[in-house]
Order: structure tokens, then sequence, then C-alpha cells
């Protein structure tokens, strides 16, 4: 997985190409080479509001573009500022389905300037896969993300990706 954070890492200092354009080849990097990883994804808070926005994002189209602070998975996220990993989303009760497909689900929250300003989400259709290497390559994906944005300034990207 350390070779994949690097090659994250150096695609998201492809500086001529636009973020949202490099956000959604990184997570069809991520995608790609990890075989658990099914949908790959994009949440960013939605300006001042108490709510997630979808941003960019490989996999299966979902209908859950806007999700509230505190609802399912994600929504927890946004409020807890801590990883969030479910390896059976059956167990949750305060889970959104985005495909009957779905057994388990991690997500990682951006901190920029400690604020949590958005997460990485990911959906796998393989029943309890995710281990400590996948925190710690979602956190190293994470902080890269965030030093994206802070150079780009890039300060609603609920807005601007
Ligand atoms: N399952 C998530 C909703 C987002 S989809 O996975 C794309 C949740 O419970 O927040």
């Amino acid at each position: 997985m350390n070779a994949l954070l690097n090659r994250s890492q150096k695609l998201l200092a492809e500086s001529e190409k636009h973020p949202s354009a490099l956000l959604l080849e990184l997570c069809g990097l991520l995608q790609a080479e990890v075989p658990h990883y099914d949908w790959v994804g994009f949440y960013f808070r939605n300006g001042n509001k108490e709510e997630l926005k979808l941003g960019p994002y490989v996999g299966d189209p979902t209908d859950h573009t806007i999700i509230p602070f505190g609802k399912g998975i994600c929504g927890q996220v946004a409020v807890s500022n801590s990883n969030f990993v479910v390896p059976d989303v059956k167990a949750q009760d305060n889970y959104i389905a985005c495909s009957i497909h779905v057994k388990a689900e991690i997500v990682v929250p951006i901190f920029v300037g400690g604020e949590n300003i958005g997460q990485i989400d990911i959906d796998s259709e393989t029943a309890d896969p995710f281990t400590d290497a996948d925190i710690e390559l979602l956190e190293g994906v994470a902080a890269a993300v965030a030093t994206l944005l802070e150079s780009q300034g890039i300060s609603d990207p609920a807005a601007e990706l």
C-alpha cells in the first residue's frame, strides 16, 4: 500500500490539471489498484450548511448527493472527526445504503487547518476487508488531498470541485 500512497501523492502533484480532475483520477487509481475498493468517492462539507455534498467519485451512481450531518456513516464522520470502519454494513442502524451489493465501508475525514472539510468514502462488496493498511493508506491520501486544496486555495471544495 506504500507504493500506492506514493503514486497517489505523485498524481495529486500534477499541478497542470484541475483539482477536480485529479481527485477523479485518484478515485480511479484507488479503485483499480485495490480489489476490495468498489466505490471510491469524496464528500465535502457544503459551505456553511450542516450537510455533505458528493464530490468526484467512481463506481455506481448514487442518489445520495447530499447527506445531512449525523446521518449515515458519512454524516457521523462529519461530526465525530474520526475514521469509521464498518466491517459489516448490515450491523449498522445509522447507515445509508447506496447499493445492495455493498458489504463494508470505510470513511476517513480530511482536515484542512485542523477543520474537518470532507472525507474519502469507500464501499466494498467484500465482507470485512479493511485492515490497518487501508487506514494508513487513506489517512495518507486524505493528507495529500488537504495539501492539494490548501495549495490551490480551494476553501469551499463543495462549490469548487
Ligand atoms: N453509505 C454511506 C452513504 C454514501 S454511499 O456509500 C456512496 C453512508 O451510510 O453514509
